[in-house]
């Protein structure tokens, strides 16, 4: 199938800014909150408490946005993208259920935790329904190729979950050992929401490879960035609690790179802190890492992800909505929150 003559209005190539994506992707965005809100509800009082919580709690919808956007690039005019949306974020919001049990973590999306209001049990458990509930919205939109894109995501997701727990609290963890965990924890599920798009409409593999190293790239960006912020972020414009990965014992990028950067003493001194998960260390750490330039660094590294994600759109129609997928390669290295 050919790309649908509205989208193919040729404008320069550039990135639209982020009140401006807001503007564009606006009336979808409703319709897939709408359809969240409807498809939450279940007569199990808990699980609508506990979905209300972190769903109403709101969140960026970054990756339900991406979906939207990449479908609207290549001229997608039906109403699937909004269902497919709304299966993205439900996969996305069970495994923060999931993460913030792992992590221990007391604050998302600036509210106490579910794991911290009703106890690991019920926010595992919750975090089931709701993947369990996005397999339902997935299965009746009744295409196997989509099937097909989020059965594999999912199970990549839980493979860089189980993946990084074996980090957890390993000092030898480098930075190619860190990309896998990332890439499967984060990066496929971008992919998948991008890739998606051209799935919806019908197009040949070009668009959806293209879209798919777009968002994979974007992803990658997107959590180095997030691993960033938990050392530099206002916690309060951030929503969560900084500290979080080195209290876990999680060697994340800033801190690899200032390990692989210090003379042997002070590494000595921070691969015991690592396998302490120290959280007290943090003053300390934090020295480490401002010596080692580590947070520029960082950085730099999520600025070229999002590079090579811009370049991944270069085989596009460049429009209104591509400007937009830009926009959010930006937006994802230079936010903070
Ligand atoms: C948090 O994702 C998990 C990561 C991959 C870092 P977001 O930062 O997109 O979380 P919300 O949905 O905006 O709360
Ligand atoms: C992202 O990693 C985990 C998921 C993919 C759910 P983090 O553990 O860094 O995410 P936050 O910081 O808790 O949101
Ligand atoms: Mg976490
Ligand atoms: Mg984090």
């Amino acid at each position: 199938m050919t790309i649908a003559a509205t989208a193919q209005t040729s404008v320069p190539s550039r990135a639209l800014a982020p009140g401006d994506i807001q503007r564009l992707v606006r009336d979808d965005l409703d319709g897939v909150d709408a359809l969240i809100r409807a498809r939450l509800a279940s007569d199990v009082l808990l699980i609508n408490q506990v979905g209300e919580h972190i769903i109403g709690a709101g969140g960026k919808r970054l990756r339900p946005q991406l979906h939207l956007i990449a479908a609207r690039a290549l001229g997608y005019a039906g109403r699937d993208h909004l269902q497919l949306a709304a299966v993205i974020e439900f996969i996305h919001t069970s495994t923060l259920l999931h993460d913030d049990v792992v992590d221990e973590s007391d604050l998302r999306r600036g509210r106490k935790t579910a794991n911290a209001l009703w106890g690991n049990a019920a926010s595992v458990l919750v975090g089931d329904f709701l993947y369990s509930r996005s397999f339902q919205l997935m299965v009746e939109l009744d295409r196997m190729a989509v099937m097909q894109v989020l059965a594999n995501t999912t199970n990549a997701i839980a493979e860089g979950e189980v993946l990084q727990l074996l980090h957890v609290n390993n000092p030898d963890v480098d930075e190619a050992a860190y990309l896998r965990v990332i890439e499967r924890k984060t990066a496929v599920l971008f992919a998948a929401a991008t890739r998606l798009g051209a799935v919806l409409c019908d197009l040949d593999e070009r668009h959806g490879d293209a879209l798919y190293d777009y968002g994979l790239n974007l992803g990658y960006a997107f959590q180095i960035a997030d691993d960033v912020l938990d050392y530099t972020a206002d916690a309060v414009a951030l929503g969560k609690n900084l500290g979080d990965d080195l209290a876990e014992g999680k060697a994340t990028l800033p801190l690899i790179h200032a390990m692989a950067c210090a003379d042997e003493v002070s590494r000595e001194r921070l691969r015991r802190i690592v396998e302490e998960g120290d959280a007290g260390a943090m003053p300390e750490v934090l020295a480490a890492i401002e010596r080692a330039g580590s947070i520029a660094y960082s950085h730099r590294r999520a600025v070229e992800y999002a590079d090579a994600a811009e370049r991944a759109l270069e085989c596009l129609p460049q429009n209104e909505w591509t400007a937009a997928l830009r926009g959010l390669a930006r937006y994802a290295v230079d936010r903070d929150f």
